[in-house]
């Protein structure tokens, strides 16, 4: 018989493929599109089978509840099922479906916690679809009180998208969770550390501060021809030398932090015209929230200095900000009390990768556990978990479900 831990794994490259992705040869599954919504109906098949009552609330998220032996605030377990644009099957997905496998394992030996538990995949930890991220999480952390103005890259409202789910602005305002004991996320580590340490499984300390500035460089259109180099303002050259500049100062500052461009659009973008107009995004992220902002701001008096000289017009906007999140310290303690008495070594690790626990923190305390993937390697088709590994995860979340129990008796 195949483990929980294999099944969830198995599951999880299952929702990798159509009508589960919306892309072709590969995984893209963005926040209310075909793929997201086919993938919440055999998700919550999967939920109900594992003995969950489901609900789709006002921001997409699938909530499956388990009752407890007592009713009283819920254990959250959750992690996302959106993925980036040819992403792998695990960031995500693989938290969600080893709730589900929790349940499963205390469903299938009529075991009730004394609180109930909740697993929700949330839908926008990525900004898959709109350039903002985590809004669905944000709403349930009651973090939300206005919804951006923002299209998808075919120019669709957020309005409209929701309005296809029969969902609206107002409802993902009103999807604020009522509260929770506790939250966990289970997540693939996304990086190599675990890998080095020979380790499957650690716990995480606390999440690194994120913020992300869109960028329009305005510049002139003109012939590729006829316009003399020394006389163009081009937008698509003044972006290239910011893009630099972003590494550079990035580079130069030698500490945890990071600063990424990771898209870029020219416009009107014909090989024979000079680019009028590009926009593009930055990412930074620092485990000091200090240290993250000094360099936002050391980048955009760099941008400023490079528009000036180049005659560009440049405005930013800032799309997400999120300050650092500490994962609460007496359940990291109980996270790490599971993992010693499964048999492993106690290891902490911070994530510089974003997760949805990052919202949840404001509603109740947090834990992650990180599970190594190979080679580190994460937004990328080569995302790699061996089931065994998901097999020790399922272990210690069945033993830190038991924990918490014990401390509510
Ligand atoms: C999510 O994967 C993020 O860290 O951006
Ligand atoms: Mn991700
Ligand atoms: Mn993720």
């Amino acid at each position: 018989m195949v483990s929980g831990g294999a099944r969830a794994v198995e599951r999880c490259r299952a929702l990798g493929r159509a009508p589960f992705s919306d892309m072709e040869g590969g995984l893209y599954r963005g926040w209310l599109s075909p793929a997201h919504r086919a993938s919440v109906a055999q998700v919550a098949a999967w939920m109900e089978e594992a003995g969950m009552a489901t609900r789709v609330d006002g921001a997409g998220n699938l909530v499956g509840r388990y009752a407890g032996s007592a009713d009283g605030p819920p254990l959250i377990i959750a992690s996302h099922i959106d993925s980036v644009r040819d992403g792998g099957f695990y960031d995500g997905p693989l938290g969600v479906m080893l709730g589900i496998e929790c349940v499963s394992a205390l469903h299938g030996t009529g075991r009730r916690t004394p609180f109930p538990i909740e697993v929700i995949a949330f839908g926008d930890e990525e900004g898959s679809r709109f350039a903002a991220a985590m809004l669905t999480s944000k709403a349930a952390a009651g973090l939300l009180d206005s919804v951006p103005a923002m299209a998808d890259a075919s120019g669709i409202p957020l309005s409209q998208a929701l309005g296809e789910w029969g969902l609206s602005p107002d409802t993902l305002l009103a999807a604020r969770h009522p509260g929770a004991l506790a939250y966990l996320e289970a997540h693939i580590e996304q990086g190599p550390v675990l890998e080095a340490e020979a380790l499957a499984l650690g716990v995480v300390t606390g999440i690194a501060a994120q913020l992300r500035h869109e960028v329009v460089v305005q510049g002139l259109a003109g012939h590729a021809g006829t316009s003399a180099m020394p006389l163009r303002r081009d937008a698509l050259a003044g972006a290239a030398e910011m893009i630099l500049g972003i590494e550079a100062l990035a580079r130069a500052d030698g500490s945890d932090l990071v600063a990424t461009v990771g898209r870029i659009e020219a416009a009107p973008g014909a090989a024979n015209v000079i680019a009028g107009h590009v926009r593009f995004t930055i990412d930074v992220r620092a485990g000091e929230a200090a240290r993250r902002d000094r360099a936002a701001a050391a980048i955009l008096a760099e941008l400023a200095a490079i528009a000036a000289r180049r005659g560009l017009g440049l405005e930013h906007r800032l799309i997400h900000d999120l300050p650092p999140s500490p994962c609460d310290p007496v359940l990291m303690d109980r996270l790490e009390a599971a993992l010693v008495a499964a048999g492993h070594r106690a290891y902490r690790l911070v994530s510089g990768a974003g997760h949805d626990a990052m919202n949840l923190a404001h509603l109740c305390p947090t834990a992650m556990l990180f599970i190594r993937c190979r080679d580190g390697v994460s937004h990328n088709p080569a995302e790699h978990v061996e089931p065994a590994d998901a097999q020790e995860a399922l272990a210690v979340m069945l033993g830190f479900i038991d924990n918490l129990g014990a401390s509510c008796a």
